[in-house]
């Protein structure tokens, strides 16, 4: 027997208890939509992935532009670049030299400057002919500078993490308390009430804790991504198992 029986409160009560949990899972589910809107367009795929919850907690690294194309064949056949002067600007890019290197004469035949030039700059130039021109341009060291090298995108700032994790985990210690012993006024099997309980608590634990584990180890952007689903999962099954209780008449009612 649980030993506060929702079904048994008084009509009133059992009529405010009923707008909490609409409201309660209507705020979950604002926040669940809130996430996809917010963060969802990140790593320009549809929806919520997990390239984008890590690019938030734990950053990501974009990789030189400069040099992906010139791994991936840039610019096609119709544009042969010579396979040694490509291994030698692929060299240029991965010595850690960029800068220092760019128009350094005593790489000879292979000065990074002139590859260019011949084999990209009637096209990545600002004199190009109009229907070939296209960015990014490479004439100026600044021009390079600005994609040679690999990018990485620093997660969400230190303060705005300390910030949301005081916000969320005293609001939610709230929210979740309030569900778990709602849950435990139902009549609902005490197995079900304390698996459904722990999805809510642990789900919530492993999630905030993961939000600053990720920061150093990507791994533990999965940690976010269960923990979230399982509190949410919990928290809306808790909602439901409270309204059912609620309202449909129990034996000898
Ligand atoms: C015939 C013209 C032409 C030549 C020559 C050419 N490119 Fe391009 N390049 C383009 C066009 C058009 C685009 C944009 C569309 C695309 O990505 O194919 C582009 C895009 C790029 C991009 C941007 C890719 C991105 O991620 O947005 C880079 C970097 C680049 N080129 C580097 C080079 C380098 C290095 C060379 C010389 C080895 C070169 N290109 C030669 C036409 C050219």
């Amino acid at each position: 027997m649980s030993p506060f029986p929702l079904r048994a409160l008084p009509l009133g009560m059992r009529l405010s208890l009923t707008a909490l949990v609409v409201v309660l899972l209507g705020g979950y589910a604002a926040s669940g939509l809130h996430m996809v809107d917010h963060h969802g367009p990140r790593d320009g795929k549809e929806g919520l992935t997990t390239t984008d919850i890590e690019g938030v907690y734990h950053g990501v690294l974009s990789p030189s532009p400069l040099r992906t194309a010139l791994e991936e064949g840039h610019p096609g056949d119709a544009h042969p670049v010579p396979q040694e002067e490509r291994d030698a600007l692929l060299a240029w890019l991965g010595s850690g030299r960029i800068v220092e290197d760019w128009d350094n004469l005593d790489l000879g035949d292979m000065v990074p400057a002139d590859l260019l030039d011949v084999n990209c700059l009637s096209c990545h130039s600002r004199g190009a002919e109009p229907d070939l021109k296209a960015e990014p341009m490479l004439e100026y060291l600044d021009d390079v500078r600005a994609v040679a090298f690999d990018n990485e995108v620093a997660p969400t700032d230190l303060k705005l993490l300390l910030a949301s994790t005081h916000a969320h985990s005293l609001s939610l210690f709230t929210v979740a308390l309030g569900a778990v012993l709602l849950l435990w006024g139902t009549r609902f099997g005490r197995g079900l009430v304390s698996g459904i309980s722990l999805l809510i608590s642990v789900g919530l634990l492993l999630d905030l804790v993961s939000w600053w584990l990720a920061r150093e180890m990507a791994g533990w952007v999965t940690g976010i991504m269960i923990g979230g689903a399982a509190h949410a999962g919990g928290v809306g099954l808790a909602g439901l198992l409270v309204l059912l209780d609620l309202w449909l008449p129990r034996k000898g009612d």
